[in-house]
């Protein structure tokens, strides 16, 4: 049989394959090259940026759970200005699509303020509106737990770029599908979902929640068959691509969220366990497409017979 082919296409974004790193988790690339070859990945998302340097929240900010972690790191980060200067050249370098992931402090406003420094950029491929961080603290809801509040931050968005734009989705909503329906009204390209489940664990000898912070994030295969459950719903919501993330292990919990509906996937806290995780999962969807002879991972897309 032929070689499948797995390219896929995001808005104006063309990726080799649909494995990409998720935001958080794989850093700016750099702290990962000398564990994997980073030119192979699909796409790498940022940890997101905010306008400025952010320290984040205090420690712990981690904690293992009984299938997955919590985490509320808080968006700590340099900074767009320190990460223009230090950190973009590699990612440059690595001649793979890039990512860039942001983030408001306190007025939506400042997404504007990002998206219009990033533009200028050739080498940033697409820009994700992280609009479903559950980390920050002083924060009553977030943008992506209100439809009308999305609309109107993508659609303001995207007067000012002609770049890819990703809207990043909250599972903590009671219709994940409004959501990604604002976001494709308002003119974005792409959705990325699922963000962290809003969580608590806690230490029964202290009696204290294990993250300073009280509320954390759930990640890790915990959140698969939710992460997936949600992907299926917003596949037959919109027609715009999305990409899937929850609890990816390995290749079949990917072809899981393809199956679903999904258009690439994105590997997060398992990159803290195996940092080559992603190329192997790109060899094996390789390997299930010659298996089943699919000649083309697009046929899988939402293939999901119900
Ligand atoms: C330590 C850590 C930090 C994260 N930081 C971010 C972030 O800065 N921006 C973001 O959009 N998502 C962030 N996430 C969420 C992941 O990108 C992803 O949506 C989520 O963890 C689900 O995927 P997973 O189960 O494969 O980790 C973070 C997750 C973890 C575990």
């Amino acid at each position: 049989m032929m070689k499948p082919k797995i390219s896929v296409e995001i808005g104006k974004l063309k990726l080799n394959n649909p494995v990409m790193v998720a935001s958080g988790t794989f850093g700016y690339a750099e702290e990962f090259k000398d564990f994997m070859d980073v030119k192979k990945l699909g796409a790498i998302v940022t940890k997101t940026l905010t306008l400025k340097p952010r320290k984040g929240n205090p420690m712990p900010r981690t904690c293992e759970t009984a299938a997955g972690m919590l985490n509320s790191i808080g968006l700590e980060n340099p900074g767009l200005a320190i990460f223009i200067r230090e950190k973009l050249p590699f990612l440059k370098k690595t001649g793979v699509p890039i990512i860039i992931s942001v983030a408001s402090e306190e007025k939506p406003e400042e997404f504007l303020e990002l998206v219009a420094q990033l533009n200028i950029i050739e080498e940033v491929a697409a820009i994700e509106l992280n609009i479903s961080c559950p980390n920050i603290q002083g924060k009553e809801s977030l943008i992506a737990q209100d439809p009308a509040a999305t609309y109107k931050i993508v659609q303001e968005v995207r007067k000012i770029t002609g770049k890819t734009l990703i809207t990043k989705l909250s599972p903590n909503v009671t219709s994940i599908g409004d959501i990604a329906q604002a976001a494709e009204d308002a003119g974005s390209d792409a959705v990325a979902l699922i963000n962290t489940l809003s969580a608590m664990s806690i230490d029964v000898d202290k009696r204290r929640p294990k993250i300073a912070a009280g509320i954390a994030g759930l990640s890790g295969p915990a959140i698969r068959p939710v992460a997936v459950k949600m992907v299926w719903e917003v596949f037959n919501k919109v027609k715009i691509p999305i990409i899937g993330m929850g609890g990816i292990m390995d290749t079949a919990s990917a072809l899981e969220f393809i199956i679903a509906g999904a258009s690439a996937v994105s590997v997060g806290t398992a990159n803290f366990i195996n940092p080559g995780v992603s190329l192997e999962i790109i060899a094996g969807l390789k390997e299930y497409l010659v298996k089943n002879k699919i000649s083309d991972i697009r046929e899988l897309m939402g293939a999901l017979k119900i």
